[in-house]
């Protein structure tokens, strides 16, 4: 802790005319404050007011800043003062020997937080609800461990991510932790490759992120039930998520691919052989939107690291993608005769409508593909197939009625055409025999 005395508290303040005075004056006044510590203590609002009215004056932003913004901070904005963090926890004095604290070391800044943050009791008071584990948590995660044993200090400490002095709820769009700030927050470290020089990890994380399903659903639809890098690396325990825990990360959204995953026993498998479950097939920064040609390529270079081509089980990927195609296949097909009997003009709306069921079929079938077994996708295939099917009788039915009623036509309008010639015959054969007969009659 890097305590100083008032006076060279207060020294930096250069010396003009005026300001002696008002020097002489604070001194005087502080000088009072030791002789009468309680008096503060009762008061510790004013002492923080003057705090920020003399810190808002002086020339360096580092000393200004933090008068300026903390009327944004929560702290603030619940009443506590400057000394709730710079005072000692009980005596708000500013006096070394009561444990004033400058800015605090960076090692001490979790203790610092967690006078607080880890008393149930007192946090209580303010919300009941609120988590008091944050810094146990903290010391958990790869940054308090190497805070902790090897005094790395650049690693991140709390404010880091709460910004000293501009500390908001994290259901403030404005916070630094709010969803979609997050990753800026931890790519002020983790993208900046001069910080993490050394160190053996990627810096790609915030980019690879920012391209993902996940982050274009997050930053650019601003959908929150996207996760963020603290929905899958903890808000405190910032660790890898671990082999074996990816699965439940992933599995808390996607559950049914990864019941599946488990019930086809290939979770324990993968995880035998060191294989980060989903994150194997799907990486984890660099989540691209699914498609079937995974379905060919996973074969080739997952069903591969442990079954021979030979093998019909790790075949059951590109079997799987034979079901669907001809699901597909057999979907096309059906609308496209539905289609044309509809621009033929007949009456295939139902059979149409029915058709869209296949959808479901389609999104069942590809629910299915996580248990590895193409019988188990050909089985929620199957109502798909039936579907098509059915709505390919009725296609044609509905085509060989049109050309049913077609050949019908022709043939009624050769009859009428005959009967027309015919009577038509008829009728000039009858007025010829009547001019004969007029001709008889006037000679
Ligand atoms: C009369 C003006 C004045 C008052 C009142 C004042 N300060 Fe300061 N403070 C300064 C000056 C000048 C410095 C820089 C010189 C120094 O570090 O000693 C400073 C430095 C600091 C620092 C940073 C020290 C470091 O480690 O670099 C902290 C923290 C601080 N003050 C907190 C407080 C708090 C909290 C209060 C109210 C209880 C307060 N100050 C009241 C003038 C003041
Ligand atoms: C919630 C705790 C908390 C409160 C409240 C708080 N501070 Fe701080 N302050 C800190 C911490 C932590 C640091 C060290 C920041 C760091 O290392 O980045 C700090 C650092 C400082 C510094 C040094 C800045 C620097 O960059 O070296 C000054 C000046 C300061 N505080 C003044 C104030 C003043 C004035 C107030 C009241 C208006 C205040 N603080 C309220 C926690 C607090
Ligand atoms: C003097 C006690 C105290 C200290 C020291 C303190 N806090 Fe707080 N903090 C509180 C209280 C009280 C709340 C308000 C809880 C509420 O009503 O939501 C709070 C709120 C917060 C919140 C918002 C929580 C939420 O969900 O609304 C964050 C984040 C936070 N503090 C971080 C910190 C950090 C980081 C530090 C250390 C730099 C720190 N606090 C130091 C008492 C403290
Ligand atoms: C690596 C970044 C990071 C560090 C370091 C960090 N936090 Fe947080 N903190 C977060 C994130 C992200 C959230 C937001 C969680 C959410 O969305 O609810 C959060 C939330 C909080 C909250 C709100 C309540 C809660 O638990 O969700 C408090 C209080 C808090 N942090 C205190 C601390 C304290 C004290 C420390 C230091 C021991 C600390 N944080 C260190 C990232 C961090
Ligand atoms: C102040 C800089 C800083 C910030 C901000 C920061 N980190 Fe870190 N982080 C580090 C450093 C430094 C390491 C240590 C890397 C090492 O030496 O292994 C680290 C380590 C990690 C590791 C372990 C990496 C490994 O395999 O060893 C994870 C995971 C991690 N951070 C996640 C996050 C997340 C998520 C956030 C944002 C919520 C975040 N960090 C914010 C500096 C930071
Ligand atoms: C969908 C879950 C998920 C999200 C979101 C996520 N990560 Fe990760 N992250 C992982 C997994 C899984 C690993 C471990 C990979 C391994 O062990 O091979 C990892 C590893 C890391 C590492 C260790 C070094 C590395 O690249 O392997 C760091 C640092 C890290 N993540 C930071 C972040 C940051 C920063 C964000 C936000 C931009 C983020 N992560 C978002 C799942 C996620
Ligand atoms: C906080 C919830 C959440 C977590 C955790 C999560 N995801 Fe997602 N994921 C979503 C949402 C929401 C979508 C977009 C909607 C959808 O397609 O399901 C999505 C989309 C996807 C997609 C694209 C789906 C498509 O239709 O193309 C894949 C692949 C994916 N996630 C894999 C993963 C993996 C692997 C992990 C773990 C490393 C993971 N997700 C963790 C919520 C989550
Ligand atoms: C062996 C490779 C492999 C593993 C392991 C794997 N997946 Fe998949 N996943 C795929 C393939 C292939 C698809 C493509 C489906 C398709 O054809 O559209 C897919 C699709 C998805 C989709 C999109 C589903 C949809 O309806 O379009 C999500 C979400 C998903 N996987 C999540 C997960 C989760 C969560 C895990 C871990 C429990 C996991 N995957 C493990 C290969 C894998
Ligand atoms: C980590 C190694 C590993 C990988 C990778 C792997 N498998 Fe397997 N798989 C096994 C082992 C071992 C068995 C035997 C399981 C048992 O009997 O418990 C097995 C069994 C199976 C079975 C059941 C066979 C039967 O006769 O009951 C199927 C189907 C299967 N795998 C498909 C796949 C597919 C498809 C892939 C690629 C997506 C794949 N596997 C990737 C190791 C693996």
């Amino acid at each position: 802790m890097s305590t100083r005395s008032p006076a060279a508290h207060a020294s930096g303040v250069s010396v003009s005319g005026g300001a002696a005075v008002l020097l002489a004056l604070v001194l005087t006044a502080l000088a009072w404050c030791l002789l009468v510590p309680g008096l503060l203590r009762a008061q510790a609002l004013p002492v923080s007011e003057d705090c920020v009215s003399c810190h808002l004056k002086l020339p360096d932003a580092r000393l200004s800043q933090p008068a300026e913004s903390y009327p944004n901070d929560i702290h603030s904005q619940i009443g506590l003062g400057c000394l709730s963090c710079h005072g000692s926890g009980g005596s708000d004095v500013l006096d070394p020997a009561m444990g004033f604290l400058h800015a605090p070391e960076r090692k001490n800044i979790p203790a610092l937080c967690g006078r607080c943050h880890s008393d149930g009791a007192f946090m209580r008071q303010f919300d009941p609800s609120l988590r008091t584990d944050q810094v146990a948590e903290y010391w958990t995660s790869v940054h308090g461990k190497l805070l902790r044993s090897e005094n790395d200090t650049s690693v991140a400490t709390c404010v880091d991510c709460h910004p000293a002095h501009d500390i908001r709820a994290p259901s403030d769009p404005t916070s630094s932790v709010y969803p979609k700030n997050v990753p800026q927050t931890c790519g002020r470290c983790h993208s900046d490759p001069k910080r993490m020089a050394g160190r053996g990890i990627p810096t790609d994380q915030v980019a690879k992120y920012t391209s993902s399903v996940h982050g274009k659903l997050l930053l650019e639809k601003g959908d929150v039930s996207a996760p963020v890098c603290n929905t899958c690396h903890g808000n405190h325990g910032a660790a890898p998520p671990g082999l074996s825990s990816v699965r439940n990360v992933c599995g808390n959204c996607h559950t049914v691919m990864a019941e599946n995953f488990d019930q086809s026993g290939h979770e324990r498998l993968f995880a035998d052989q060191d294989l980060p479950g989903c994150a194997t097939c799907h990486n984890h920064h660099d989540i691209q939107p699914a498609s079937d040609e995974m379905l060919v390529s996973r074969t080739e270079t997952v069903c591969r690291k442990c079954h021979e081509e030979a093998d019909t089980a790790g075949m059951q990927f590109l079997e799987i993608k034979g079901v669907l195609d001809s699901l597909t296949h057999a979907a096309d097909s059906a609308r496209e005769v539905l289609d044309h009997a509809e621009n033929l003009g007949m009456e295939v709306s139902t059979a149409l409508f029915e058709l869209q069921d296949v959808t479901n079929a389609e999104t069942r079938s590809r629910n299915a593909i996580h248990t590895f077994s193409a019988a188990a996708v050909r089985k929620e295939a199957a109502p798909g197939f039936e579907v098509t099917s059915n709505a390919l009788t009725r296609g044609d039915d509905a085509l060989a009625e049109h050309t049913y009623r077609r050949e019908g036509l022709a043939v009624f309008t050769l009859f009428v055409l005959l009967l027309m010639t015919g009577l038509i015959l008829k009728i000039r054969a009858g007025e010829s025999e009547e001019a004969r007969d007029e001709q008889h009659s006037s000679s």
